[in-house]
């Protein structure tokens, strides 16, 4: 099968698009033939080498956790998906190996759901990590109410682009972060914008006096100074970037793919709750160029790798629009 996949640790050279074997399937997973994959910052981390005290490793290693696709195969211990289903997954192992920019990817059943039929294959593979990080933050962790004042920091990536829906659907009033260029965006999404450069705690008071009642934080870098002094006191918030959020007051959210909170999302993208804007696609070979723009820090909603190219053609990326 045709993938991409490193054979060491380093920067986005290190990726080759080539030939594998097809990867064996367990007696409870299945095998997918794969549609597309989306980047996660997580990906590119794990080619650096920064999960290497966390993760065995077995080279090659297929990046890409996020998938959309088709079971080609089932385990014969597998009773709750048949061959042909079309399906996401956020698929993280124990190990570092088998990934999603692969023409077949082996999965457990716990990591994967029916996918939602209103979404595209490239939507589809941009929707597990970010619905769920945005869904385990927000609805688990910081229980956002109707009425409250929700502020997204780094609305206009991934995790965020998700997160503003989602607080709008619980009924918050939600001002995100962004740079100038993502504002329109981020009021389509239904955020009221702001720069998070010079100026962010003005623009955040004029909109907040009293301070914003949620702060979830996707960026990481010196809340203590940027955002957090912006929340109103008894406000709760969380990071999904640093976890000194804890010894702050707050809380960190690893988002966790095994709890059955992905059929959940996916049931909401399929009412319509939300879109998972996808900013760019590459085709397979050009997975590099994927890991670079993530990597970049400024990519808009999701990054996707299109396995199938055929099957994503129809979908226009955001900033092709
Ligand atoms: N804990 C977990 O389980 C978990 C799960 C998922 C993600 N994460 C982490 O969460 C972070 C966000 O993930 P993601 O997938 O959303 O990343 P992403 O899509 O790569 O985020 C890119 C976005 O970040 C914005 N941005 C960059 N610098 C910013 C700043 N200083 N302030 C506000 N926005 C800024 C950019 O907007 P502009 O172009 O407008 O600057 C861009 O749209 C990453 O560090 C990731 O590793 C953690």
């Amino acid at each position: 099968m045709k993938a991409v996949f490193y054979r060491r640790y380093g920067d986005a050279s290190v990726l080759e698009y080539g030939d594998l074997p097809v990867p064996k399937m367990a007696l409870d997973g299945v095998l997918l033939d794969v549609k597309a994959a989306s980047v996660n910052p997580i990906d590119w981390k794990a080619r650096e080498g920064y999960l290497d005290p966390f993760a065995d490793t077995v080279f090659p290693i297929v990046p890409g956790a996020d998938v959309s696709g088709v079971v080609r195969e089932i385990g014969i211990g597998v009773t709750e998906f048949a061959v042909g289903d079309e399906v996401v997954g956020c698929v993280r192992e124990d190990y570092l190996s088998r990934g999603a920019f692969a023409e077949v990817m082996p999965a457990p059943v716990r990591a994967l759901a029916l996918k939602p039929q209103n979404l595209g294959w490239a939507e589809a593979a941009a929707m597990p990590l970010a619905a769920l990080t945005s869904y385990q933050a927000l609805v688990r962790v910081l229980d956002v109410r109707r009425g409250e004042t929700v502020l997204v920091h780094g609305a206009a990536g991934g995790v965020g682009s998700v997160a503003v829906q989602l607080a709008v659907h619980l009924g918050a009033r939600v001002i995100g972060t962004a740079s100038d260029r993502n504002h329109a965006f981020l009021r389509e999404l239904g955020a009221e914008p702001v720069n998070y450069a010079a100026g962010l705690a003005d623009s955040v008071r004029a909109l907040a006096p009293a301070g914003v009642d949620v702060l979830l934080d996707a960026v990481g870098k010196r809340i203590q100074r940027t955002v957090l002094p912006l929340l109103a006191p008894h406000g709760r918030f969380a990071s999904v970037v640093d976890p000194k959020a804890r010894e702050l007051g707050g809380a960190y959210v690893f988002t966790r793919p095994d709890t059955g909170d992905l059929p959940v999302v996916a049931a909401l993208a399929g009412k319509g709750v939300f879109r998972v804007p996808v900013g760019a696609v590459y085709p397979l070979p050009d997975a590099a160029q994927a890991h670079l723009l993530s990597q970049g820090g400024h990519a808009r909603g999701k990054v996707v790798v299109a396995v199938d190219v055929a099957a994503c053609a129809e979908e226009r990326p955001y900033d092709e629009r």
